[in-house]
């Protein structure tokens, strides 16, 4: 049995420590936004953030998660839409979407550090997350327009 916090609600599973979490997320939660693709940290499909750090679901033992607090794509923005979520729909940036939850737990990560990071920053942050349909132009566009406006929001240069 293991307990974690997912989403901010309290879980107490019954699985192996060692079953890597996106498959406890998926089949045993009944939570699907979680992808599995390469199963080898190599994609970024699986990403989840755990305590706030970002980290890979595909090989990730639930049981590392004992107590820890892990948020999905599903769990991004309470009850509404993160920022994120909201600037790609608004660029309507994706094909078949599958690489966007990992990109979405990516990039909401780095907008709550900073709602105003820079391209540079943008473009490094997203540079593991792969996209095979070749979106990544429409969602760089978004979240760097994202960025503009909360710099301008907040008089930044
Ligand atoms: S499925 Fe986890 S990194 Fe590709
Ligand atoms: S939209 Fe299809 S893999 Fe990214």
């Amino acid at each position: 049995m293991v307990s974690l916090i997912v989403n901010g609600a309290r879980r107490e599973i019954d699985a192996p420590t060692d079953e890597p979490l996106a498959y406890v997320l998926r089949n045993r939660l009944g939570l699907p936004g979680t992808k599995v693709a390469c199963g080898l940290e190599q994609c970024g499909a699986c990403l989840v953030t755990v305590d706030g750090e970002c980290r890979y679901a595909c090989t990730l033992p639930v049981g590392e998660c004992a107590d820890r607090s892990v948020t999905t794509v599903e769990g991004l923005g309470g009850d509404g839409l993160h920022p994120v979520q909201r600037a790609l729909l608004d660029f309507n940036a994706a094909q078949c979407g599958y690489c966007l939850s990992g990109i979405l737990v990516r990039a909401a990560a780095l907008f709550d550090a900073d709602p105003a990071p820079s391209p540079a920053q943008i473009r490094e942050a997203l540079a593991p997350q792969l996209c095979r349909c070749g979106a990544q132009p429409r969602v760089l566009r978004a979240l760097e327009t994202l960025a503009r406006d909360a710099a301008s929001q907040e008089g930044r240069p």
